[in-house]
């Protein structure tokens, strides 16, 4: 399938979004000043994001990955997140800055967040490259935001379209003819609303867990969201 045939519009080129992460960049390296700093990211969407943001900060740190997958409605709160990796990086007493490609429904964060508290870090601060403020289902803040986006489904640097596009150096929207094939390939898991599955299992996705990375979907159709790991 050639981009062009997916691609509906480029929101951000490369060099837009050069620019705005060399910015973040400043910011983030500036705050941090003097803090034993932990970059967490979440697999995979936020992986092309973290690997220029990291490359840019002039201070020490160590950097750490974590898995999860969300399910649930995109118009109610109650969804099921499931942890496939949790980190393996020591964060007692640390700052940890928490990577992610897109907050959407916030469920993933919400619950990332939750998670690594249980490890009391010093604090936990949340940097996203994308943010789509209208479809918000939980109280999650980001306190470093790349760009404010429509509820449009994109991909490209990083994020996907059924596990492809991430490697696009752009940030594209999808066609909506495609949104009606995303939905209908999502699974619904069986029932429960957050769930911790680490413990026993082995790193890697959910048997069954469905072939997209999807967050809220801006398809009426949609109603179930998953997301890779
Ligand atoms: P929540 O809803 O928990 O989900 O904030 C965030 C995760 O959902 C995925 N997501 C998307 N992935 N294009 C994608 O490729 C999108 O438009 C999109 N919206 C959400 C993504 O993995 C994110 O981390």
């Amino acid at each position: 399938m050639s981009f062009a045939k997916i691609v509906k519009e480029v929101l951000f080129t490369k060099e837009q979004i050069k620019k705005r992460v060399d910015e973040m960049v400043s910011r983030i390296d500036k705050d941090y000043q003097g803090k034993d700093l932990v970059v967490v990211a979440l697999l995979k969407g936020s992986v092309v994001f973290l690997a220029d943001l990291v490359r840019g900060f002039t201070r020490p740190l160590a950097f750490d990955f974590i898995g999860v997958s969300s399910y649930g409605s995109s118009t109610s709160s109650i969804g099921m997140v499931t942890l496939e990796k949790g980190i393996t990086v020591d964060i007692t007493g640390k700052s940890v800055l928490v990577v992610d490609d897109i907050l959407d429904t916030g469920r993933s964060l919400n619950f990332v967040k939750n998670y690594l508290q249980k490890f009391k870090p010093k604090e936990i601060k949340i940097c996203v490259l994308l943010e789509k403020k209208e479809t918000r289902l939980m109280d999650v803040r980001a306190d470093y935001v790349g760009f404010e986006i429509p509820n449009v489904f994109v991909l490209g640097y990083g994020l996907d379209y059924e596990d492809r596009y991430r490697h696009l150096p752009y940030i594209a929207s999808l066609k909506e003819e495609y949104y009606n094939e995303l939905s209908a390939k999502i699974t619904e898991p069986s029932e429960g609303i957050v769930q911790d599955r680490t413990a026993g299992s082995s790193n890697g996705r959910t048997a069954g867990s469905g072939p997209v990375g999807l967050g809220s979907n801006p398809s009426p159709a949609a109603s179930n969201t998953a997301k890779n790991v």
